[in-house]
């Protein structure tokens, strides 16, 4: 366990920081330790919070992945949070929302390290070929006020001992990846920045800039794939990804599948 205070988060100046962005109607609850912060979040946003709340916890006890995974939440280790949005979005819009999240958490990374994440379709962002950071983004609400809970974990100093044995050859940390002096407060300061920014293209209904941001990051463009898609294990190469977020995948025959949800298990350039 690392205390928290060797690397705080300063609400204060997030604070500040958020007023200067698209989500400046939002306030940001700390909390030391809870559930899961999607949890926490969902729960303000039914009672009505507005877009840009956001929830920050230095550790969470029931921390959730896509696929009900367990998201790993060691306290001080991670940047753990959940942020509410309100965007006017049809269902289908959905991973376009997660297609962005990867974007801003690259280019947080980016500038707060000088590492260069890569993203694997749709979530997952990796260094050296490991898992650095994922997204959850869930919708709620009905048809007349959906409403999104983004979540994103980011392994900032966790050390390979700390993830579970499972864990350890797949998974890794900005620290474990040669990130130097890394502070978790200027992490948030940056993922508020472009989150905002990539949010506003998004919400004015523009999609290609950023399709091309986040094709020049994928590491499966290209690449001969395994992916589970529900019940149906599919093999190809990905061709792309198109204007709604859905994986192009042209299989064994030559026909190309559209994939909007799945994992994929293998991947060769
Ligand atoms: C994944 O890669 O499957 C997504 C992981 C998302 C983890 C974050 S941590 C903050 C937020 N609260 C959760 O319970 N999950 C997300």
């Amino acid at each position: 366990m690392r205390p928290p205070e060797l690397d705080p988060i300063d609400v204060a100046l997030l604070t500040n920081r958020l007023k200067t962005t698209p989500f400046a109607q939002g306030e940001i609850q700390y909390l030391p330790t809870t559930g899961s912060t999607n949890d926490v979040a969902r729960d303000l946003a039914e009672k009505g919070a507005p877009e840009g709340t956001i929830v920050i916890a230095e550790s969470q006890t029931k921390g959730r992945g896509r696929l009900d995974r367990t998201w790993h939440s060691p306290p001080g280790a991670g940047l753990y949070f959940s942020i509410v949005l309100r965007p006017q979005l049809d269902p289908s819009d959905l991973p376009k929302i997660t297609l962005l999240a990867g974007i801003a958490v690259a280019e947080s990374i980016e500038e707060t390290t000088g590492l260069h994440p890569l993203i694997k379709w749709p979530n997952d962002l990796l260094l050296e070929g490991k898992k650095v950071a994922g997204i959850l983004t869930e919708l709620y609400g009905d048809i007349t006020s959906p409403y999104v809970i983004l979540g994103i974990g980011i392994n900032v100093h966790t050390r390979r001992e700390e993830f579970l044995p499972e864990l350890q050859k797949i998974a890794t940390s900005l620290a474990m990846a040669g990130g130097q002096n890394i502070s978790r407060a200027n992490l948030m300061q940056a993922m508020l920045t472009h989150l905002g920014r990539w949010y506003e293209i998004f919400k004015k209904g523009v999609f290609q800039p950023i399709l091309d941001a986040w094709r020049k990051r994928c590491v499966i463009i290209g690449a001969r794939v395994k992916i589970l898609s529900g019940e149906k294990e599919l093999e190809g190469t990905i061709v792309d990804v198109d204007v709604g977020g859905a994986l192009l995948l042209r299989d064994q025959s030559g026909q190309i599948q559209r994939i909007l949800s799945g994992e994929v298990i293998r991947w060769k350039k």
